[in-house]
């Protein structure tokens, strides 16, 4: 049917709205099905490729964009990584990943993995339209929803689809097209950020180093040889003015100080930014024809570097949802996928943020919770049950695991 307020009228089975990496995964996996999408995203594909993000993929994840054919770049730039170390009261601790769950985690930047996907995308002849405006997604209550937009070059289209995703991520628009009586949001808010930098240095440690102090936490991560990547909490209306170069390396050296002599290796600081995080879940995940995926149903503070690989592994379980709802299983195919992804959230959820107060010192806490803290830490480190329980959660629970 003609009208006026669009230039074009495109149909496919799935219209995505979002194209980081869950939304492009998603895009992949119904692609290689013969199930047709569109994806949109407001911001440009440049845009996504710099804005920094987590580093860690479960080694589900990485085998899982090797062997849907995504491209085997993580198994060639990414690094495997057997463990990590947990530093407090000035002291090493290697969690042996390998030795004691007999998994292992990858090191390949989130923006990595978006760059494969959408590359993926062009290669496979994947429609992807980023940087577009006006977003509007209607008529999701009926089995006929439609997504419009604008595109950059101030042109209006329309998809009209079976089913919308919402991947658009934390800030997600979606996610409030589910009625406010309808919805429940969990969440919580934490009383300190990260500040993330990224510094042209040389490695300081084989594996990430998460760091208790009694200043704050701090963490170290790598990127390349020659380009590292760092975090120390701050307060979350930090400004990253107030800090130049050498401020931050005296913070970052007095969170990882000890006995051990342990330095790190400083150099220019390339990028910093003030990181502010949350715990969050909505329900319901999906309303009428719109799911939401990743992020916008979910968040969790960076910590447990759980984030990313949440969000791969709702867009797994959507695929194979979607793809019977939509090879005659019907409607009723999709009953399963929030009880399916949630269980996960929710295990993730606890991680994340038992992590999260594990190692940060909150504002105003008193000797006593300090020493608390490392009465808990030391429990961690110091039982193999308490490694293994690290481990276990880190490294992330074998697909489709229940118990
Ligand atoms: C990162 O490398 O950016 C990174 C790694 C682990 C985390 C968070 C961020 O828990």
């Amino acid at each position: 049917m003609a009208d006026a307020t669009v230039d074009t009228v495109a149909s496919v089975p799935v219209a995505i709205v979002g194209g980081g990496p869950a939304g492009l995964m998603l895009a992949h996996r119904l692609g290689r099905a013969g199930i047709g999408t569109i994806v949109i995203d407001t911001r440009s594909r440049r845009e996504i490729e710099t804005t920094q993000r987590a580093g860690i993929l479960e080694a589900d994840a990485a085998r899982d964009l090797v062997e849907t054919g995504v491209c085997d770049r993580v198994l060639r730039e990414g690094h495997e990584h057997e463990g990590v170390e947990i530093r407090f009261a000035g002291r090493p601790h290697r969690i042996d990943f390998k030795e004691l769950v007999g998994r292992s985690v990858w090191l390949y930047p989130q923006t990595d993995v978006f760059t494969d996907l959408a590359d993926a995308r062009d290669r496979d002849g994947g429609t992807v339209h980023f940087g577009v405006k006006d977003t509007e997604v209607l008529d999701i209550t009926t089995g006929a929803p439609r997504v419009r937009y604008t595109a950059p070059d101030g042109s209006r289209h329309e998809i009209r689809a079976r089913y919308v995703v919402g991947a658009d991520g934390s800030r997600s628009m979606c996610r409030h097209l589910v009625p406010e009586d309808r919805r429940v949001r969990y969440g919580k808010e934490y009383p300190f950020a990260w500040f993330g930098i990224m510094a042209e240095a040389p490695t300081s440690a084989p594996e990430l180093v998460y760091a208790h102090s009694e200043h704050g936490f701090a963490l170290i991560s790598q990127r390349t040889e020659t380009v590292q990547r760092m975090y120390f909490q701050c307060d979350p209306d930090e400004s990253v003015d107030a800090w130049q170069d050498d401020r931050i390396w005296e913070t970052l050296q007095a969170r990882v100080a000890g006995e051990d002599g342990f330095r790190l290796q400083e150099g220019p600081i390339l990028e910093k930014t003030v990181l502010r995080f949350r715990s969050f879940v909505q329900e319901p995940m999906r309303w009428g024809s719109m799911v939401l995926a990743g992020d916008a149903a979910h968040t969790v503070p960076p910590t447990g570097a759980r984030g990313l690989n949440l969000a791969l592994h709702d867009v797994k379980v959507l695929a194979d949802v979607l793809v019977r709802a939509l090879g005659g299983a019907g409607e009723g195919a999709l009953d399963e996928y929030q009880p399916r992804a949630l269980q996960r959230v929710w295990r993730a959820q606890n991680f994340s943020s038992w992590m999260t107060q594990l190692l940060h010192t909150a504002p105003g806490g008193t000797p006593f919770d300090l020493r608390r803290q490392l009465g808990e830490l030391d429990n961690v480190v110091g039982t193999r049950a308490g490694r293994a329980y690290l481990a276990e959660q880190y490294t992330g629970w074998p697909a489709g695991s229940r118990a």
